[in-house]
């Protein structure tokens, strides 16, 4: 099988102002589709690998022959990941449902402490990476990954994701990472993030 880049859910200047449009343009028809590329590049010939989905690819890194294993981790996790990252951004938020909301709650005092604690997360990746809401034996937990490793491959489902590499952000917010973790928030769509609980619970 042979990996496409997905189609995004929403026009590339939907997330304005909170993500410029042209930010949109490099990030997904440039860097998600040269991580596709370079997956299919690296699974070439490899028969075992051609009918698994990439799920099934990460979960399972240590069937990978050694010399592509890398090149997977970083190409298949950076389709993997972006291709969740689109799936969650909205026009405007999407509130979670009380459901939902009770859930975070729960698991972080308040949805504020959850923001604050995502954000932490978010600034304390050094360098490139990703800050991540996932579900890991029942429990929410947040974590963050550097490069484009996935919760994923450490036996998590990721719920949300935030691209907190500099290609996400660096042309509107330059340096101000933290600026574009609060402008984040106007732009997910709660319910995508529910369903993905839901199936994972
Ligand atoms: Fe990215």
């Amino acid at each position: 099988m042979k990996f496409k880049l997905p189609e995004l859910r929403h026009e590339k200047d939907a997330y304005e102002p909170h993500i410029d449009a042209k930010t949109m343009e490099i990030h997904h028809d440039k860097h998600h589709n040269t991580y596709v590329e370079k997956l299919n590049s690296a699974l070439e010939g490899q028969e075992k690998f051609q009918d698994k989905d990439i799920q099934e690819i990460l979960k399972n890194l240590d069937d990978l022959p050694e010399d592509i294993r890398q090149a997977v981790v970083n190409n298949g996790g950076g389709h993997y990941n972006h291709t969740l990252f689109w799936a969650i951004l909205s026009p405007k938020e999407v509130k979670p449902s009380d459901d939902f909301k009770k859930a975070i709650e729960d698991a972080f005092g308040s949805m504020e402490k959850f923001k604050e604690q995502f954000k932490d997360a978010a600034l304390k990746q050094f360098g490139s990476g990703w800050a991540w809401l996932v579900l890991e034996n029942g429990q929410l937990k947040i974590t963050s990954t550097p490069n484009q490793n996935s919760p994923i491959s450490q036996g998590q489902v990721e719920l949300l994701g935030l691209d907190v590499w500099e290609h996400a952000y660096y042309l509107k917010y330059q340096n101000r990472r933290p600026d574009y973790v609060d402008a984040f928030w106007n732009v997910v769509d709660w319910s995508r993030v529910e369903q993905r609980w839901e199936q994972a619970k």
